[in-house]
């Protein structure tokens, strides 16, 4: 059988193995998907065993995104940009790193509508919620996939000043800058993106409080990566001041579609890892 592996800990309650379950059962392939816990200090050990025949590659979570990209033969850009991987691919020996999430997520935002991809002016600038390592492949997206300028709003400024700081680059058409609420042209905002972890742990905490949806673009898009639980307090708010909001339900089967796609050759279609998270669509 072709195998495929999701190193992460806590790797129990993945919802990875029934997805590409689903998706090795629609292609017709005999593969396997495991979730397998693996430490920080075990990880080099358990990429060296996806050297092995018979193995396609792996997904990577929590906590061996970032750590993983010293041990690989090869990093994709995007792999590279984010600084994170969450797909190995295994050619003939080599292990390549490759990030999947930036390109799920723009192809989630796509499927919701959110614009097109180098439409700066029309589609308006992009906002991004949060700092941390999932903030860093929503504004690859925002800025380098969508060709959009970023705001980054973050609970502590410094941290969006040091992410924007990363993708400085005066000759480029679109710019990353830290920005607080108040300095946002939010009437032109057709998108905002939720990558911070609140709400993740406590439902009732949002990385907008109070703010006012009412000020956003006609038609906007708000999306949190969020999808546990399935509606956060952000999108709820959305939502009430009318504003579409959804889910990282979409992301998730974007991200493991792409890989699936690059382990096995085969692109199956979305809904397929969507049925497998219970999901519609
Ligand atoms: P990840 O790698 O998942 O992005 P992280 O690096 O811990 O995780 O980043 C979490 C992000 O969520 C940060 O931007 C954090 O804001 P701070 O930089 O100020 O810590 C943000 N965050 C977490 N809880 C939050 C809350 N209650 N309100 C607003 N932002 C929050």
């Amino acid at each position: 059988p072709l195998r495929a592996f999701l190193y992460a800990d806590p790797a129990a309650h993945s919802l990875s193995p029934a997805m590409h379950r689903a998706a090795f059962a629609w292609a017709g392939l005999n593969g396997e998907y495991e979730a397998v816990r693996v430490s920080p200090a075990d990880l080099p050990g358990a990429l060296a065993r996806l050297r092995r025949g018979g193995v396609v590659g792996a997904n990577l979570s929590l906590p061996h995104k970032e750590a993983a990209l010293a041990h690989l033969d090869g990093l994709s850009e995007a792999a590279r940009a984010v600084g994170a991987v969450n797909t190995i691919i295994h050619q003939e020996g080599r292990l390549v790193g490759e990030n999947t999430d930036a390109p799920g997520l723009l192809q989630a935002l796509l499927d919701w509508g959110a614009g097109s991809t180098g439409h700066r002016e029309a589609d308006g600038p992009v906002v991004v919620l949060g700092a941390g390592g999932a903030a860093r492949a929503a504004v690859y997206t925002g800025l380098i996939l969508l060709e959009r300028d970023v705001f980054i709003v973050n609970r502590t400024r410094e941290r969006a000043e040091e992410l924007a700081a990363f993708w400085q680059n005066e000759d480029a058409d679109c710019q990353a800058q830290a920005a607080d609420l108040a300095e946002i042209p939010w009437s032109k905002v057709r998108l905002v993106v939720n990558a911070s972890s609140a709400g993740l742990s406590n439902p009732d905490e949002t990385p907008l409080p109070g703010f006012d949806f009412s000020a956003l673009a006609a038609g906007a898009l708000v999306y949190d990566m969020v999808y546990q639980p399935r509606e956060t307090r952000l999108m709820r708010e959305a939502r009430a001041a009318g504003v579409r909001a959804e889910n990282g339900l979409s992301m998730l089967a974007q991200q493991a579609r792409l890989a699936f796609l690059a382990w096995t050759g085969v692109d199956v279609p979305v809904s397929v890892f969507l049925g497998a998270l219970g999901g519609e669509k």
